[in-house]
């Protein structure tokens, strides 16, 4: 598969990714926030916001003026604006927050970690705009299996091309990493687990479609395929979701790590 950037994997319409995750990212959010004990008075940030999921789940909490979001994506920035009004949002990296320091009391990157090139300076970064006890940290998903639709989705692709890229090879997909980050980082009170969440669809077509859309890494990869080839992963696909008529849902779980400044 020809290598993209994440800024190229992201670089598509927001409707889109909703097909492929932003349908999970939603429940997702609300879970994480939880993890997080978000809750008002904080001032919180949005890292890698995407179209915005995490987003309006801390605006629902805390209100749009205390929150602000951040993503190197411009379409994704300004789907985020449109779905969150009166939030601050940045064309930004992690690794560079365009945010002075002691900005915020938590700073969240849900599905991001996975994308960043430089996982030191996005846990400096995170602890900078901080302030001293604030909450930070991320979340990404489990590859090794828990995320059922890209696990089955990338076993069907190396049951038809064995060298095909594997999520499961991203940083942070396995458990315990986003932990280990954020303590050499300098975090202190570090808390990991598993946040587990379903995502629903209206048949396998709705499925198939979140990845003909191109978005992220899967998505790339199954666009890259000649016609021939997309039909066996699309068949290999059906049968690894488990041959679905009608509506289904599917697992999916994420590890996410947690640290105070
Ligand atoms: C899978 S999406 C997650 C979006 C959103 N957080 C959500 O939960 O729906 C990954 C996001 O990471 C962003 N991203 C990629 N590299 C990044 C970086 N270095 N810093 C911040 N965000 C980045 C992408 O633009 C994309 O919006």
């Amino acid at each position: 598969m020809p290598e993209r950037s994440p800024s190229e994997m992201f670089n598509v319409a927001a409707s889109s990714y909703d097909r492929l995750i932003g349908r999970y990212a939603g429940r997702l959010a609300e879970a994480f926030a939880d993890a997080a004990g978000i809750a008002a008075p904080q001032r919180a940030l949005d890292v890698g916001c995407g179209p915005g999921a995490l987003t309006a789940e801390l605006v629902r909490r805390l209100g749009a003026d205390r929150v602000a979001a951040v993503d190197p994506s411009e379409p994704f920035v300004a789907e985020c604006r449109r779905r969150n009004p009166g939030v601050t949002v940045q064309l930004g990296a992690a690794e560079a927050l365009p945010y002075p320091d002691d900005a915020f009391e938590a700073a969240l990157a849900q599905l991001v970690l996975h994308f960043v090139q430089d996982a030191d300076a996005v846990g400096s970064e995170l602890r900078r705009v901080v302030v001293p006890g604030g909450i930070a940290g991320g979340c990404v998903w489990d590859f090794t299996g828990g995320m059922r639709v890209l696990r089955a989705f990338w076993d069907a692709a190396r049951a038809i091309e064995p060298d095909a890229p594997d999520e499961t090879n991203l940083h942070f997909g396995n458990e315990g990493e986003i932990g280990r980050q954020l303590e050499a980082s300098g975090f202190r009170d570090v808390e990991a687990g598993a946040l587990d969440i379903t995502g629903e669809y209206d048949d396998f077509e709705d499925l198939w479609a979140g990845f003909t859309g191109g978005v992220g890494p899967s998505g790339s990869f199954c666009m890259s395929l000649p016609e021939e080839r997309r039909a066996e992963l699309k068949a290999g696909l059906f049968e690894r979701v488990g041959s679905p008529e009608g509506p289904f849902s599917l697992p999916a779980r994420a590890w996410y790590g947690l640290g105070r400044a």
